[in-house]
């Protein structure tokens, strides 16, 4: 693994960073996190995966014990030595800390706050020019009322099963339903359709993280003029859908080209998905040029 590795503010190699056994987040998963990139060098869009990671952190009352600025610091501090002629893939975890075996947080006196950095890989232009094979998962997306999608945790097993069936299948990703058996989100990144020129994604209550990237192509479709909204979304749209793509911070806007049996529009990424794409890394390029724009 080539990574830098960051642990409670001591910087090491990979092999060399540690975490307890008794560390909350390793036993229980108890914990949330964050994954940034960065443009230029700067993380972007920090400020709203900070808020996305306190917002995070407070629906499990932890207490995260850095001020923005520290997270600036310590950021830098970590990838400092990483891939210097390229962009840095950052991920954050804040666990409850190192404790008895108990579910009592209290057993737990301060947070563990780990910083990984490591080369960002780019998605394969290849995969943006043929785009992306998709499959539904047979594992539903959890229910809100059970251990909330809006919360970004370590508690991952839900996403890990959704993905074990689309790599059984040789998919690249898969679509996880809700318990109404709409379309929520993807295992690793939210899900976009296009329907007679509008741009669609299914809406917050459908039960699903909330994307910095799905947020902020709203704003990319405003710059376009093309319209993007939330719907509810169910298998039964696919053979009317035009288009289709994914958005995550790593993997930015990705086209989709087939889910499952079901070919998506002409079955080559879309026009509209592929415009989008170019006018996100434009604004994110802009964005880290001048960091006054985010
Ligand atoms: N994944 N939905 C899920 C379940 C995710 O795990 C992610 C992000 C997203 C997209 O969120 P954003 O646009 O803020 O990256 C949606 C990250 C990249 C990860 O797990 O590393």
């Amino acid at each position: 693994m080539e990574a830098t590795v960051n642990v409670n503010g001591v910087v090491t190699s990979a092999d060399q960073a540690v975490v307890s056994v008794f560390d909350h987040g390793f036993l229980y998963g108890d914990g949330v996190y964050e994954t940034l990139r960065t443009y230029n060098r700067r993380p972007f869009f920090l400020d709203r995966h900070l808020k996305r990671l306190r917002a995070s952190a407070e629906r499990l009352t932890i207490a995260i014990p850095l001020q923005d600025d520290d997270f600036t610091q310590r950021l830098q501090a970590t990838m400092a030595d990483v891939h210097p002629s390229g962009e840095v893939m950052l991920r954050i975890l804040i666990t409850r800390g190192i404790g008895e075996l108990s579910y009592d947080p209290s057993a737990c006196r301060r947070p563990t706050v780990v910083i990984i950095a490591q080369a960002h890989r780019e998605i394969p232009e290849t995969k943006i020019r043929t785009g992306l094979r998709l499959v539904v998962a047979s594992v539903l997306r959890n229910h809100p009322q059970s251990v909330d999608p809006s919360i970004k945790s370590n508690n991952l097993l839900n996403n890990v099963l959704a993905m074990q069936e689309a790599l059984h299948l040789k998919a690249d990703e898969a679509i996880l339903l809700n318990h109404r058996g709409e379309f929520a989100e993807c295992s690793q990144s939210n899900l976009f359709v296009v329907r007679d020129g509008k741009v669609l994604t299914p809406p917050l209550d459908a039960g699903l993280l909330e994307g910095v990237t799905r947020n902020f192509l709203f704003e990319v479709g405003t710059d376009l003029e093309v319209p993007v909204a939330e719907a509810v979304l169910r298998e039964t749209d696919l053979p009317q859908l035009d288009e289709m793509f994914i958005t995550s911070t790593t993997r930015e806007v990705v086209p989709v080209i087939r889910v499952g049996s079901h070919q998506i529009g002409s079955g080559r990424p879309g026009p509209i998905t592929m415009r989008l794409l170019e006018q996100f890394r434009r604004r994110a390029h802009e964005t880290a040029r001048d960091p006054a724009a985010d």
